[in-house]
Order: C-alpha cells, then sequence, then structure tokens
C-alpha cells in the first residue's frame, strides 16, 4: 500500500515527507525495499532508521572509511589521529578525490555518505577551533576554516539534496545513524553500542551518544501510544484515552531512567573534549562570515551544529499536548522552529502532523473536559519537565562549569534559551490546575495532582532565580538574531589574533 506507492527514484523518496501533515502514514512493518528512506517514522522503529546504519562503504568510498578512521583525535587503537596533531585539513585536500554521489539509490547507503561528508566537514571546519580552545586553555574557540573544499562540499550538498537535508552535520548523522550493535541479539542499551564514526574517539564521547540513542530505541513504543491517543480522541473514547495516556506515561518514565544513564556513561569533564567539533556555522563567533561551499556557490553559509535539539521525541510530545502553541511568541520559540528543520525530512513531516491533528481534534480541550484525565495529562506534562529539568542540569554541570562560550552548540544562547522551555512546561502544569475539580477525583490522581503542582511551583521559582543570577555572568543572552549577529562579529573581530598555526604549535 503507501510504501509500495513510494520506491525506485530518490525523487520518490521524498514524497512522503511532502503528505499532506493531517494524512501522515505511519510504517507499520519494517520494509523489504532498499530504497525507502531509512528515517521514516514507524511503530516498530520509531525515530530510528529501520534499517541498520552502514558501517562500512563499498567502493569507490572506501577512501572515506579510510580517512574516518584516521581522523578522530583518538583512534581506535588509542594513538593519536589526524585530528591530534592538527593535520587532518591538509590530508583530506590531499588525498579524498571529489567522488560522484548523484546516482545512489541504496537508502542505506544513500544516508551513510551523508553521515560520513558531515563527519567531514565538521572535522575539517573546525580543527583549528578545538586545537584554539585547548592552546589557549579553553577560553575560546578563535576562528574555523572559512572555506571547504570541492572534494568534500560539492558531494555532501549533492547528498543533501536527495535527501533534503541540510548540507551540515545532523543529529541523526552523530547519533541515530552512527551505531552498530555489539550483540546483534540484544538491544540498544549503551553497553551494546559501539559508534560507527567519532569525533573524539574516547569512551566518554561513544557513552555520550550511545544514551540518546538507548532513549530513541524506545520511540516506536512513543508513536503506537501518540497515534492511539489520537485516536482515542477523535472517536471521544474516555476509557480508551485514558489507558493511552498511561501508557505513554510508562513509556516517557523508561526514556527519562535512560536520560539519567548519561552520568555514568559520559563523565562531565570529558564533554568539551569532544564538543568542540559539534558546533555550527549560524551565530557562532568562529564563522562571523559564514562558510563558502567551494564548488558550489561564492556565498557564505550558515547552518546550526548537531544538537540533541533535533531529536523527535520531546517535539513529538510537546505537539502532542498542544504546549508548542503555549511557547511564548519570541525569538526562542523562533529558534525551536528552525530547530525543526534540521531533521530528517519525515521526521519534520511527523512532527507538523501531529501538531496539527491534535489541534484540530482538541487534545487538550478533550483531556480537560474530565478531571481524572486531566491529571494524567499533567503527569505527562511533568515527564517533559523533568526531561528539561534534567537537561538543564546537564547543561550546568556538562557546558557551563567548564566553558564561558556564550553559545551552544546548535547556535542558541547558552543560559536563556533551554529554560524558556523550561518554564513554559513549568508554568503549564501550574496552569492547567484551574481545570481540576478535586471533588471529582480518584484518591490516587488527587495525591498525584497534589505533588505535581506543588513540585513545579517550586521549580520554577527556583529556575527563575537561577537564570536570573547566571545573567550576570553571560552577557547577550536576550538577544534575538539580527542583534546576535552584529554581536558575533564584533567579538570576532575583537578576538585575539592566535593563528591555527599558533595554536597548532602549542599543542604539539
Ligand atoms: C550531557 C548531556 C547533554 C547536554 C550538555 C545537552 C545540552 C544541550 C544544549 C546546550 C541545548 C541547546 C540547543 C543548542 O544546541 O543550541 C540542547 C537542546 C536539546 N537537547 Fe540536549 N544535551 C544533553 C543531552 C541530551 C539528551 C540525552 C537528549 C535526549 C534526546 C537531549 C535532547 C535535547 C532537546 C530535545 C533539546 C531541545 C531543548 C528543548 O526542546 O527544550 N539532550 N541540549
Amino acid at each position: 500500500m503507501f510504501l509500495s506507492r513510494y520506491t525506485n527514484s530518490s525523487k520518490m523518496l521524498h514524497c512522503i515527507s511532502r503528505m499532506n501533515s493531517s494524512t501522515f502514514k505511519i510504517l507499520n512493518d519494517i520494509p523489504t525495499d532498499n530504497t525507502v528512506p531509512q528515517f521514516t517514522v514507524g511503530r516498530k522503529n520509531g525515530f530510528l532508521p529501520w534499517g541498520t546504519p552502514l558501517a562500512r562503504l563499498p567502493e569507490p568510498f572506501k577512501i572515506i572509511d579510510q580517512i574516518l578512521d584516521e581522523a578522530p583525535y583518538y583512534k581506535r587503537d588509542g594513538t593519536p589521529g589526524l585530528l591530534a596533531t592538527g593535520s587532518f585539513g591538509e590530508y583530506v585536500r590531499e588525498n579524498l578525490p571529489l567522488l560522484d554521489v548523484s546516482n545512489i539509490k541504496d537508502s542505506a547507503l544513500l544516508f551513510a555518505l551523508y553521515r560520513d561528508y558531515t563527519f567531514l566537514t565538521s572535522q575539517y571546519l573546525l580543527e583549528p577551533c578545538h586545537l584554539h580552545y585547548l592552546a589557549t586553555k579553553s577560553k575560546d574557540y578563535g576562528l574555523g576554516r572559512s572555506r571547504l573544499p570541492a572534494n568534500i562540499s560539492v558531494p555532501l550538498v549533492s547528498l543533501a539534496k536527495q535527501l533534503d537535508a541540510k548540507p551540515f552535520m545532523e543529529y541523526s548523522c552523530y547519533a541515530t545513524f552512527n551505531w552498530e550493535k555489539i550483540d546483534p541479539t540484544s538491544n540498544l542499551d549503551p553497553q551494546n553500542i559501539r559508534l560507527i564514526r567519532h569525533l573524539e574517539g574516547s569512551q566518554h564521547e561513544t557513552g555520550f551518544a550511545a544514551v540518546h540513542i538507548a532513549m530513541v530505541q524506545h520511540s516506536g513504543e512513543l508513536v503506537s501510544n501518540v497515534q492511539d491517543i489520537l485516536d482515542s480522541v477523535e472517536k471521544k473514547d474516555r476509557e480508551e484515552f485514558d489507558i493511552c495516556l498511561k501508557k505513554m506515561l510508562e513509556t516517557t518514565k523508561i526514556i527519562n531512567v535512560k536520560m539519567d544513564t548519561m552520568w555514568e556513561y559520559s563523565s562531565p569533564k570529558a564533554f568539551n573534549n569532544f564538543r568542540s567539533y559539534m558546533m555550527g556555522i549560524k551565530s557562532q563567533p568562529m564563522f562571523p562570515k559564514g562558510v563558502v561551499y567551494e564548488g558550489v556557490s561564492k556565498e557564505p553559509t550558515f547552518y546550526r551544529g548537531v544538537s540533541a535539539a533535533n531529536d523527535s521525541i520531546i517535539p513529538t510530545i510537546d505537539n502532542l499536548l498542544e504546549l508548542t502553541n503555549n511557547l511564548p511568541d519570541n525569538s526562542f520559540t523562533d529558534m525551536l522552529r528552525d530547530f525543526r528543520t534540521y531533521r530528517p525530512v519525515n521526521h519534520n513531516a511527523y512532527l507538523s502532523y501531529v501538531e496539527e491533528k491534535a489541534k484540530s481534534i482538541g487534545v487538550h480541550a478533550f483531556a480537560t473536559l474530565d478531571s481524572n484525565s486531566t491529571v494524567l495529562y499533567q503527569a505527562l506534562l511533568d515527564q517533559v519537565s523533568e526531561f528539561r529539568e534534567r537537561h538543564w542540569r546537564f547543561t550546568k554541570n556538562y557546558i557551563l562549569k567548564h566553558s564561558k562560550h556564550p553559545r551552544a552548540t546548535g547556535g542558541t544562547p547558552i543560559i536563556t534559551w533551554l529554560p524558556n522551555q523550561l518554564a513554559t512546561v513549568m508554568q503549564s502544569i501550574v496552569n492547567i490546575q484551574s481545570f481540576i475539580k478535586e471533588d471529582k477525583l480518584s484518591h490516587e490522581n488527587k495525591q498525584l495532582y497534589v505533588e505535581l503542582t506543588k513540585k513545579a511551583n517550586t521549580q520554577l521559582r527556583i529556575l527563575n532565580r537561577e537564570v536570573e543570577e547566571l545573567k550576570k555572568e553571560y552577557h547577550g543572552q536576550d538577544m534575538d538574531f539580527q542583534e546576535v549577529e552584529g554581536q558575533m562579529s564584533k567579538i570576532a573581530q575583537s578576538q585575539s589574533e592566535t593563528t591555527y598555526g599558533q595554536a597548532k604549535s602549542a599543542v604539539a
């Protein structure tokens, strides 16, 4: 049926995403046709690729395997790679031929090539930044390379066009299409994951990416839960709705528990050893004038860096619960929307579908017609808040304790953007109490409601105080895009003139 209509040509690979957002079709089974796009949202695979990420490339692309094996700061055998000696850029310019990628039919190969060219891109552009960061003892990143050579940029842009993706490293390249199972019969928990490509090559880097992947392995259940909730609202089946909300609550709890294993698998102290290569071009002082993709255009480009803001779990729940609607109308929310375009095109189409469907059938309105359903809905909001609260704690411990750089890898202001969403969800938990009639609640739901409302009120007060304090240390955190871009140029001009050569010799 649906998928059989979309086979064979790369043009057709995109039809799925271009469907009307009120009629998104979910994959119920794993396809047998290898031209079906890897990132097709399904009840089984969720937001993971439906196939297994390709770990080794066939001829004539094996040279890319060789370069990416040599690249990481630490190679698989633990010895220093090209990035550790500052020789990656030169090596790639001299050894990578301009390969033809214009006629790739197999979707796993297509995405693997896209992944690999984005690794080459980030490593090439940001190699000087990491060396500068080490040479200046974590003070700043200096300037990145402002031109991407044609042997990387031309194939990358061609692959990105075929996938309708950005020609820059996305989260799907770094995490969800970058794993191998150590034991193929076991699940995708962090201890069973080996990364295909590395930036730095440490176990902390593997652990960091692996925790994300381990969470996404549960997204198939989440997609099923969302679909079942939407169906029950359409049928106005209250009993079914409450059962589905409870099931989704269980799934979100499992995902949140997996998230907490980050502390165990990746040390906060090690994060900045690989974070440099995840930075983007957009809103970053390292690229005040963007990057010219040679052989493609003379005009500079600006893309956001790798960020799990491109993961689809939280945006899906935001959209189902109609939280996205409640986000303040400001430049931070514009950034959130912009992030939605940095993900596989089918994921973006799915998010639009959930957002529009939830709004048109009125998930929030249906939930709040009944006090017990409202508490279950509130408990789901609490899971989103838990995620974002833990996430804010990650940011403070993994980033703010070790760096004063004002922008996150995706280019957002480091101390104000995340709280924009966190405060919104906490406020929603508090506000929803106006729909709840306590005398209608079951004993269990009454206890839950009191606990959740109290917790959100307290956390909101703490968060507001914290952000006001942090603003004294970090400047320019309330600015919108245009102001940010202006500020970026000024920072770049006043930056120390430490050259790549100086930084390179400083770490040698
Ligand atoms: C050490 C762990 C982590 C740190 C330090 C961290 C840091 C950040 C930062 C600074 C941002 C701001 C966006 C930008 O890059 O400009 C962000 C966004 C985001 N990250 Fe993470 N992250 C971590 C782990 C995770 C994990 C495990 C997930 C799970 C999939 C995740 C999901 C998200 C999401 C959904 C956003 C968008 C924020 C929102 O919607 O409120 N992050 N992250």
